[in-house]
């Protein structure tokens, strides 16, 4: 998905790869499903098989190695992967035709939920690598070239951050001037619907050195913006110290602070985050970093207080509103971005109409929506009282009908105000780059205002359906 491989035309580089493809001709092709952390993971570990010679393609015909990134969380995101990986099957038959091997890898949080499952449904799989257990991808590749079926989602704890290799920067240049960096890594909420905590296991935050070391290394590269993931990013803990002294705890407020120092880095973000662990420091850093961007990705999940309990999700809707409320004191002009279930075990219609209430009272900039569903080995699998598909499907057209309403109207809002843009690639339409606001939204610059990777002044002149077109300001 994000392999932007695109194969060189200029004379002297392609000299030079066609002498690599020749010397060690080997492809890897990788599909990334899921959430920003499994694009970062597929990043990783295309830099670790690059060191073993395997080039990235986007042609899976051409591939020796097949790898799918895959999400468990809805059952439809999991079914997906063994409909593609019929396909591969067949694929992988036509090639051995041809006398060539592929080798085939599930990875990701099907991987580990299912492990052994997914030899056994789906014969044409080689090998099974769960997220934490990455750092060992290069030798269970080898391995599965001699011929084994390999399980491998067995770890300890402390092997979580033993991370694959940082990029190289000619890698990271191809990628562009935004990264995602993983800070924090699993899950200890136990939301009642959810996989994550089993998937990618128990709450773990990367250390400040090592995070620090790799934002330096992608701000060395041209990176200028900054994502730090985590399932429970702004759970985020660890040692640091300020200009030498003594040591104390972090928060990811302190965090945010110290990776803006770093020169280069103009733009930082985070996701995602609960509501639970928005700590006064974390909310002062809107306050008072300028580059910590306004746009905020915070998941309710429902309005109604009986729903939220049945979730686990440990808080109120007034708990949320207030929150939000504190934020938008500290930074009046910050955009919210939530997440929302419907037809959660047991939700009626008047719990319904309190989502929909909260959602008028929040007012979001962008939201992401889901029907609820049930997830083998999750405590909401087993309650009675299952809403029914037509329900589900009325109170999701209901309420991505007020979403959009409400996205449309931020954008709207927008419409004759500066605001600064980050250059990030050339547009569809000759003369034109694509960029991004403050608040996320792609932004359509004449290309004579800047180059990709410039912050430059835009005012915006109109609202299309996903992206705002802008005027220079000079
Ligand atoms: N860590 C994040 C989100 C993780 S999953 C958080 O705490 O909010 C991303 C989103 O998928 C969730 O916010 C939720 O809205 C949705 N989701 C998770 N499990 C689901 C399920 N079983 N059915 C439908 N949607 C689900
Ligand atoms: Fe899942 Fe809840 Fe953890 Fe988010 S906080 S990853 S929704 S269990
Ligand atoms: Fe999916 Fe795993 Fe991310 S279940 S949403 S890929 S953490």
């Amino acid at each position: 998905m994000e392999q932007n491989y695109t194969p060189e035309t200029g004379g002297e580089m392609a000299l030079r790869d066609a002498d690599e493809t020749r010397r060690d001709g080997k492809k890897v092709f990788v599909k990334t499903y899921g959430c920003q952390m499994n694009v970062y993971d597929s990043q990783r570990m295309s830099d670790a098989l690059a060191a073993d010679g395997y080039a990235p393609t986007d042609r899976i015909e051409e591939a020796d190695l097949v790898l799918l990134n895959t999400c468990h969380i809805r059952e439809k995101a999991a079914e997906k992967v063994y409909s593609e990986l019929g396909r591969i099957r067949q694929l992988k038959h036509e090639r051995s035709l041809l006398g060539r091997e592929t080798v085939v890898g599930v990875a990701g949080c099907v991987a580990q939920a299912e492990g052994r499952e997914i030899l056994r449904r789906a014969p044409a799989v080689d090998l099974v690598i769960g997220p934490q257990t990455y750092h060992r991808l290069p030798a269970v590749v080898k391995r599965a070239l001699g011929g084994e079926k390999i399980v491998e989602t067995d770890y300890a704890i402390e092997d979580k951050f033993e991370h694959l290799p940082a990029p190289q920067k000619k890698v990271v240049r191809s990628r562009g001037v935004t990264a995602f960096l993983t800070v924090q890594e699993g899950c200890d909420k136990f939301c009642t619907f959810c996989v994550v905590p089993y998937t990618r296991g128990s709450e773990v935050s990367r250390p400040v050195a090592q995070i620090l070391a790799e934002a330096e290394q992608l701000a060395d590269a041209g990176v200028r913006e900054l994502t730090l993931l985590g399932q429970n990013v702004n759970a985020w803990h660890g040692e640091g110290a300020v200009n030498g002294g003594a040591s104390r705890e972090w928060g990811l407020g302190e965090l945010l602070f110290r990776l803006a120092e770093i020169p280069g880095l103009a733009r930082l973000r985070y996701t995602t985050s609960h509501p639970r662990d928005m700590d006064d420091a974390l909310i002062a850093a809107h306050r008072d970093l300028p580059a910590l961007m306004p746009y905020l990705h915070l998941p309710v999940q429902s309005g109604s207080d009986r729903i939220l309990k049945a979730m686990n999700r440990r808080h109120t809707g007034d708990d949320y509103r207030r929150l939000i409320d504190r934020i938008r004191t500290a930074r009046p002009d910050i955009a919210m971005s939530g997440d929302f279930i419907v037809g959660f075990p047991g939700e009626t219609d008047a719990d319904f109409d309190d989502t929909m209430r909260l959602i008028r009272d929040v007012t979001y900039a962008q939201a992401f929506s889901f029907k609820y569903s049930p997830r083998p080995g999750t405590p909401g699998a087993e309650l009675g009282d299952q809403v029914p598909e037509n329900v589900k499907n009325e109170r999701l057209q209901a309420l991505q009908a007020l979403l959009l309403e409400q996205q449309r109207g931020f954008a709207a809002s927008l419409i004759g105000k500066t605001m600064d843009v980050l250059l990030e690639k050339p547009g569809r339409e000759p003369g034109q780059r694509v960029g991004r606001s403050p608040w996320l939204q792609p932004v359509i610059v004449d290309e004579k205002a800047g180059e990709i990777g410039d912050i430059v002044r835009v005012r915006i002149t109109e609202a299309g359906s996903n992206s705002l077109f802008s005027e220079a300001v000079f």
